[in-house]
């Protein structure tokens, strides 16, 4: 009878004991700003596309001056198809066309100006390169963005604040309501005529109304609101018109815009960067926690030139090449300390996980925290360390530094959703470690790996 009553409870106290650590530690509050939706959907992207066509592929030209005839614009053979498979097949999912550049020549058939694809032989007058855009995007699940320029050299209220922004606002509508159903991104630049200093752009309309229109949209600008200039067009988060702001009360994450070329349209002398370029492009602006918008340009006959999609696939299979295998992975991890013990759900070896959702977060008074990685005793080599944030509890990271074998490999700054260190030599170590010196409030990692980039000098 005793030893059944003695059963009994000791049941009842494991079962106790094994509610008791299966009971997860709460997890910390976010650090804010923190991103929107749109904004954390955008930023996974990593590399987006951009498409410049308009009158300037047949001109021959960066800048039309807005006196060009509409019967130029002539692709004889246009298939925006072709241009969204490109995008496609290297894993892009938001690709955006210039609507209107700076001449002011319409791709699709605007009802406020006669410039436009309705007055061009394409199609006779009946084309609508903005809606072949959509079509072939929506077939293929992908998002589409617009950049509607500000800055219009034919249309002639520009220069007269109320009437142009008023067309200009109509324009938007044009394009933002249910026309071509939900659009990711509308691009705006501040580019103004040199005789028109005096003109305003009423930003503040814009702004609401396309959030008024699209509930979903990134607005692209010099500052903002949602995804900001990163300062120069060659692809790299430099010195900056933007390390950002660490005490700043928005989250205004920065899109590093490069063409595949030297212009930024289609031009018959002109060839695609070598893939050693691409490669250094990538790792100054995706590895910097950017997200980068790569341009390559349709020709005069409306398709993407072999020698592009050649290279975006080399570009696509060396970026795979490089970090489709985690030399992390299967390593042993462990941490100066875990929130909440070991039951608690923060552990160190979640940095092994895919996904964001997931992460290592050390203990509240753990002020000198680390993960290390013991890999295998022969050593792993290596030559990039990737690091990334869970940036939906908050960008917080803002000194670190690796060590492999207990020395000093590379001392960085901020982390955010990725940040790789291509490092100029290849390490043969047995034990990484990534230590944060710095941070707001507790650090938290979502991810840590390592690559081996055969592309990059040894
Ligand atoms: C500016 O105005 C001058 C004089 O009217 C004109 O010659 C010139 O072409 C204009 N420049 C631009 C960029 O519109
Ligand atoms: C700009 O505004 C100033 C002051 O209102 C005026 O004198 C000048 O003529 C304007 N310039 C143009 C190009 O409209
Ligand atoms: C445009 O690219 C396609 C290949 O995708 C090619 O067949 C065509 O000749 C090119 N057009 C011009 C004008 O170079
Ligand atoms: C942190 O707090 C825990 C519990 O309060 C304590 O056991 C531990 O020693 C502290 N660690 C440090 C590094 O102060």
């Amino acid at each position: 009878m005793g030893n059944v009553w003695w059963s009994c409870v000791a049941v009842i106290l494991l079962e106790q004991a094994l509610l008791a650590s299966s009971k997860l530690a709460r997890p910390p509050l976010p650090v804010l700003p923190i991103p929107t939706a749109a904004q954390l959907k955008w930023q996974r992207r990593e590399i987006i596309m951009f498409f410049h066509f308009g009158m300037n592929t047949f001109t021959n030209s960066e800048w039309g001056t807005g006196h060009e005839s509409p019967s130029l614009f002539n692709p004889t053979n246009l298939d925006a198809n072709q241009w969204v498979a490109s995008a496609a097949d290297i894993g892009v999912s938001l690709v955006i066309l210039t609507a209107k550049h700076h001449d002011g020549f319409c791709l699709w058939p605007s009802a406020y100006t006669d410039h436009t694809v309705e007055k061009s032989p394409w199609k006779g007058g009946k084309g609508d390169v903005v809606r072949e855009l959509v079509d072939a995007a929506n077939a293929r699940g992908l998002d589409v963005g617009l950049y509607l320029s500000p800055w219009d050299r034919h249309e002639s209220s520009y220069g007269q604040d109320l009437e142009y922004n008023e067309f200009y606002m109509a324009q938007l509508q044009e394009l933002l309501t249910s026309r071509y159903g939900g659009i990711s991104e509308i691009w705006f630049d501040g580019a103004k005529g040199a005789n028109a200093t005096n003109m305003t752009y009423y930003f503040h309309d814009w702004f609401s109304m396309v959030k008024e229109l699209q509930s979903y949209i990134n607005i692209f600008s010099d500052a903002g609101p949602d995804v900001r200039w990163v300062g120069d067009e060659s692809g790299f988060d430099g010195s900056y018109l933007n390390t950002g702001d660490a005490r700043g009360a928005d989250w205004v994450p920065p899109e590093c815009d490069v063409s595949i070329r030297t212009g930024w349209f289609w031009h018959k002398s002109q060839t695609p960067k070598s893939l050693s370029q691409l490669l250094d492009i990538y790792y100054k602006s995706v590895g910097r926690n950017c997200v980068l918008l790569l341009n390559v340009p349709p020709n005069s006959t409306g398709l993407l030139s072999e020698i592009d999609i050649k290279r975006l696939k080399e570009f696509h299979s060396a970026i795979y090449t490089i970090f489709s295998k985690d030399l992390a992975k299967g390593s042993n991890v462990k941490a100066s300390s875990q929130r909440g013990g070991s039951g608690g759900g923060f552990l160190a070896e979640n940095v092994l996980n895919d996904g964001e959702l997931s992460y290592w977060a050390p203990k509240e008074n753990d002020t000198a925290c680390w993960i290390e990685m013991k890999l295998s005793d022969d050593g792993v080599r290596f030559n990039v360390i990737r690091i990334q944030e869970p940036i939906w509890m908050g960008q917080r990271i803002q000194r670190h530094t690796v060590y492999a074998d207990g020395k000093v490999v590379v001392q960085g700054t901020t982390v955010g959703h990725k940040r790789l260190h291509r490092l100029g030599k290849r390490i043969q170590a047995q034990t990484v470690r990534v230590q944060i010196i710095e941070s707001r409030n507790v650090p938290l990692l979502s991810s840590v790996g390592l690559h081996f980039d055969p592309f990059a000098a040894s």
